[in-house]
């Protein structure tokens, strides 16, 4: 396990991009080894879940190029494979790809790292049962992963998301282009879009309404992808700049698409400086006084990653911010709402967990942060909120397991460092 120290008193200026949208890059490569042209990617999220994505789909059988400017060309194929496919820590990896096979007349058995074994795969399992799929995992449950997929006729059916999920809904979405008939998903709060908007793109019949989608079997003809920077990821700098003093920041290129933004509102209803420039992308963030806020169980959806960062925020503001319902929490990468919890005792704000609700009490600002020790658990978003509150108090931060990071964010340290004018 690797151990960084971050010293304070830092401050966020100058202009930076993020890697390629995470959603985005699964997607991109799962619904391209579906097509039969070659299609190019370019701008890939250079972290480990994406790169595992990439080799299960050339396990599958699509040809895979990498050149050296990172940019990715994928002709499709999906012959099977028997070997196990291992999708490391990435939930959306292993849920939307059970989706992508079930159809196909072949047996893919999916497996992932510790954490992804703990996590609950029932909620894939149950609709994509109901569409015809056999599909059995560990556990006496059996809806651990691994999962084995034997490949059958599906049927479409029609399915309410009894959780707030894009990778459940996508998972059947995917599942859905190889059924008999068409195939429709409610939700009571829209999730993010990628994959309408990616099969929509990719020729594929599909009518959406404001919280369905239909989707009809059919062929898939995948354009070209330009993968737009990770809001996800942006949101670190964007809490960064808020926080410290003397900031001026802007994370170019970033995707603002449905749902995925949802950090942006909470900060500015915080008062935090932030402006968009919808045309290109770009998201500045300027030094700030933050108050506190309630975050609906609404908005939940739209900023489910971000609150990780958001805490961090929080802890830095003055007055109380509520984070509703945020059970889905405790079973992402790490049970977050643990871990924001212990991250927050080091940091000297008041934490409350009430149910499904999460208060946070802020120092008032960023340099009444404290600092200590935080425990990434494994978690790349844990990691990388801890790192930005210890650059943005004053003291000395020392993230454990930091090299978590690499999920979804390799340069993370390096753009850290550059971002706040420091060598590395
Ligand atoms: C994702 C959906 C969300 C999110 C995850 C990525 C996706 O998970 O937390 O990081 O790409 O569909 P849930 O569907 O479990 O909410």
């Amino acid at each position: 396990m690797t151990a960084i120290s971050i010293d304070g008193n830092r401050r966020f200026t100058g202009c930076l991009r993020v890697p390629g949208d995470k959603s985005i890059s699964h997607r991109a490569l799962m619904i391209a080894a579906l097509g039969q042209r070659p299609c190019t990617i370019r701008g890939l999220s250079d972290g480990d879940d994406v790169v595992r994505t990439r080799l299960a789909v050339e396990a599958l059988g699509a040809r895979v190029e990498v050149a050296e400017s990172g940019e990715v060309t994928v002709t499709g194929g999906m012959s099977g494979t028997r070997k196990p496919i291992d999708l490391g820590n990435s939930g959306t990896g292993i849920r939307l790809m059970a989706g992508l096979v079930a159809g196909f007349d072949f047996t893919t058995t999916l497996d992932g790292d510790a954490s992804i074994r703990q996590r609950p795969m029932d909620r894939i399992i149950a609709p994509l049962t109901e569409m015809g799929a056999s599909i059995n995992g560990r556990g006496d449950s059996g809806s651990l992963a691994p999962l084995t997929i034997e490949g059958r006729p599906l049927r479409g059916i029609e399915y309410t998301l009894p959780v707030a999920s894009a990778q459940v809904k996508s998972a059947v979405l995917l599942a859905a282009l190889r059924a008999e008939g068409p195939t429709t998903v409610h939700e009571a709060v829209p999730t993010r879009a990628h994959t309408e908007e990616m099969l929509a793109a990719a020729g594929v019949r599909l009518e959406r309404g404001d919280c369905s989608v239909t989707v009809w079997p059919g062929e898939v003809d995948p354009p070209d992808v330009d993968v737009p920077g990770d809001p996800s990821q942006a949101a670190f700098w964007v809490v960064g700049a808020c926080t410290a003093p003397d900031s001026d920041l802007t994370v170019e290129n970033v995707y603002l698409g449905p749902a995925r933004g949802g950090f942006v509102d909470v900060l500015q209803r915080m008062g935090a400086d932030i402006s968009i420039d919808s045309e290109s992308g770009d998201i500045r963030a300027r030094t700030s006084e933050l108050k506190g806020t309630r975050v609906t169980a609404q908005e939940m959806p739209g900023c489910i990653d971000e609150v990780p960062i958001l805490a961090v925020a929080a802890a830095a503001a003055e007055g109380t911010t509520v984070f509703e319902d945020v059970g889905e929490l405790r079973i992402k990468e790490t049970d977050r709402v643990a871990a924001v919890a212990k991250m927050l005792a080091v940091l000297g704000a008041e934490c409350q967990v009430d149910g499904d609700n999460l208060a946070i009490t802020g120092v008032g600002r960023a340099e009444a942060l404290g600092s200590g020790t935080v425990d990434s658990r494994g978690d790349h978003r844990m990691a990388m909120a801890a790192a930005i509150a210890g650059a943005v108090g004053n003291g000395s931060m020392t993230v454990e397991g930091f090299e978590a990071t690499h999920t979804s964010y390799p340069g993370f340290a390096r753009d850290l460092d550059a971002s706040t004018g420091r060598t590395p």
